[in-house]
């Protein structure tokens, strides 16, 4: 009991600066931004992330769903849903926001 009360405190503990880093120093990228700024191989480990845990609750929206800033403003909430990483976060950012509308 207390080890699982612990862990939640850690767990709760390490939320914020997480999600906050990704939306609030990281500025949206432009498509053209997200094409050059990142590797091929940067994008193609974003697809894998975004293919892998964006269908846990519902099935995948198409990346031209949304605008750059649109994608931002969403991934702003499922980055959190999904409990990636801030490395991973971005990764599935730039992938999305370089294959958006
Ligand atoms: C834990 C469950 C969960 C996970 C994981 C999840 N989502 Fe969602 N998603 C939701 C729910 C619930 C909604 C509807 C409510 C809302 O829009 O906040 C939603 C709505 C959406 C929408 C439609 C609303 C909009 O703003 O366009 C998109 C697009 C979306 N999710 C993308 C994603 C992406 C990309 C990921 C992976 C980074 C992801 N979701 C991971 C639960 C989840």
């Amino acid at each position: 009991m207390l080890g699982s009360y612990t862990l939640l405190l850690f767990l709760l503990a390490n939320c914020g600066p997480h999600i906050g880093k990704i939306v609030t120093s990281y500025p949206v990228p432009t498509k053209e931004q997200a094409k050059t700024e990142f590797t091929e191989e940067q994008l193609a480990q974003g697809r894998t992330i975004w293919q892998s845990t964006c269908d846990r609750c519902h099935d995948l929206h198409p990346e031209t769903k949304h605008t750059p800033e649109g994608w931002n403003r969403t991934l702003r909430r499922m980055i959190h849903k999904s409990k990636l990483t801030e490395d991973e976060g971005v990764l599935v950012r730039a992938y999305l926001i370089a294959n958006s509308k």
